[in-house]
C-alpha cells in the first residue's frame, strides 16, 4: 500500500488507486477555484475536463489519469481556495 503526501499530510492508499481517488477519500472535493470564485472539481474522471488537475513533485498533472505512487508530494494548484 503505497503512502503519499497530499498538502503535507502522508496517506495511505490501495495498490492501483488513482490521486483523484486518494485526493477524494482524503475529502478534497473542490480542487480550485474560478476566476469568479467558484468551486471547481473532478466532473468526467476520464482526461478530458481537465477539472481535477494538482500539482505532483512539481508538475500539474490530471490527477485522474495519474496513479498512486509511493513518495509522490501533491499540492493543490496555487492560488485557489479548498474546501478541506
Ligand atoms: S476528472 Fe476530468 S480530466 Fe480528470
Amino acid at each position: 500500500m503505497p503512502e503519499l503526501w497530499i498538502e503535507g499530510r502522508a496517506v495511505t492508499v490501495p495498490d492501483g488507486t488513482s490521486v483523484l481517488a486518494a485526493l477524494q477519500n482524503a475529502g478534497y472535493r473542490t480542487l480550485r477555484r474560478s476566476l469568479a470564485g467558484e468551486p471547481r472539481g473532478a466532473l468526467c474522471g476520464m482526461g478530458v475536463c481537465q477539472e481535477c488537475r494538482a500539482v505532483i513533485d512539481g508538475r500539474t498533472v490530471r490527477t485522474c489519469q495519474t496513479p498512486v505512487e509511493a513518495g509522490q508530494r501533491v499540492t493543490l494548484v496555487p492560488g485557489g481556495s479548498h474546501d478541506r
